[in-house]
C-alpha cells in the first residue's frame, strides 16, 4: 500500500480542533506543555475531551525529567483514551521511558528533535514518532528542512518504522516542501491549516464562472 502523508493539528485548543476536525481530513493532534498553560485548563480533562472530538492518535506530553516520573505520569495520562500517544523529550531519560514504554506497545511520540542521530536513537528504541522542529531550527538561521530529509535518508536506509512527525511548521511552504521530501505526518498550527485550500486565482475564478454564469 502507497503510504499517505498524515495530517495532524498542532494546538490544545477546543474549537480550533473541532474546525479542523469538521475539515474531514484530520489524522491526529499534537499538544505540549505550553500550548496546554495556553488554554488555562485542567490538562487531563482537556486531553479527554479532545480524545472524545478525535479518533487518532492524540500526543500528551510529559513534564518529568527522569525515567521514572516520565513512566508514572504516563501512566496516568494512558488512562484517559485508548488514542493518547505518550510524548517525551529527545533526552537521555526520554531515550530510556521511550524504549520502557514501547516494550510495553505503548505509543511514543519524541519531541524535541533537532538533530539526525536523536532521530536514529528514538527509532532504535521503538519510537511510534519522532518530531523534528524545523521551524525553531529556520528560527536560528538553520535548515529545518535538510534535518527531515537526513532523517528519511537514514530511516529508508535501514528500514526503520517510526514516522517522522515535522512539527514547528510556521507556513503553507513548509508543508509542501514535508511531503515532497517524504515525510510521513505534519503537525500544523490552526493558522496553517486554514491557509491550506487556499489562493487568490480560486477565488477570482470561481467568482468569475458564477458571473458568466449568471449572465
Ligand atoms: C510539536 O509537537 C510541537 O508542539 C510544535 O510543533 C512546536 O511548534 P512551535 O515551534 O511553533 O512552538
Amino acid at each position: 500500500m502507497i503510504p499517505r502523508m498524515e495530517l495532524y493539528i498542532d494546538t490544545a485548543n477546543i474549537d480550533e480542533i473541532r474546525e479542523a476536525a469538521d475539515l474531514g481530513v484530520l489524522d491526529g493532534v499534537t499538544t505540549n506543555p505550553s500550548l496546554i498553560a495556553r488554554e488555562g485548563v485542567d490538562f487531563h480533562s482537556q486531553m479527554a475531551e479532545i480524545c472524545e472530538i478525535v479518533s487518532g492518535p492524540v500526543s500528551a506530553e510529559v513534564v518529568s525529567i527522569d525515567h521514572d516520573g516520565m513512566i508514572s505520569e504516563a501512566d496516568a495520562l494512558l488512562k484517559i483514551a485508548s488514542n493518547i500517544v505518550i510524548k517525551l523529550p529527545c533526552t537521555v531519560d526520554g531515550l530510556k521511558a521511550c524504549k520502557t514504554l514501547s516494550d510495553r506497545g505503548v505509543k511514543v511520540n519524541m519531541t524535541l528533535c533537532f538533530q539526525p542521530l536523536q532521530a536514529m536513537m528514538v527509532a532504535k528504541a521503538g519510537a511510534f514518532l519522532v518530531s523534528p522542529f524545523l521551524g525553531r531550527i529556520d528560527d536560528i538561521g538553520g535548515d529545518g528542512m535538510e534535518l527531515i530529509q537526513q532523517i528519511r535518508t537514514i530511516y529508508d536506509n535501514y528500514g526503520y518504522t517510526t514516522k517522522i512527525l515535522s512539527a514547528s511548521i510556521r507556513h503553507p511552504l513548509h508543508l509542501v516542501q514535508c511531503a515532497l521530501v517524504g515525510s510521513d505526518v505534519a503537525t500544523v498550527p490552526f493558522k496553517v491549516i486554514s491557509q491550506m485550500m487556499k489562493h487568490p486565482l480560486t477565488d477570482s475564478g470561481l467568482a468569475a464562472f458564477l458571473a458568466d454564469w449568471n449572465k
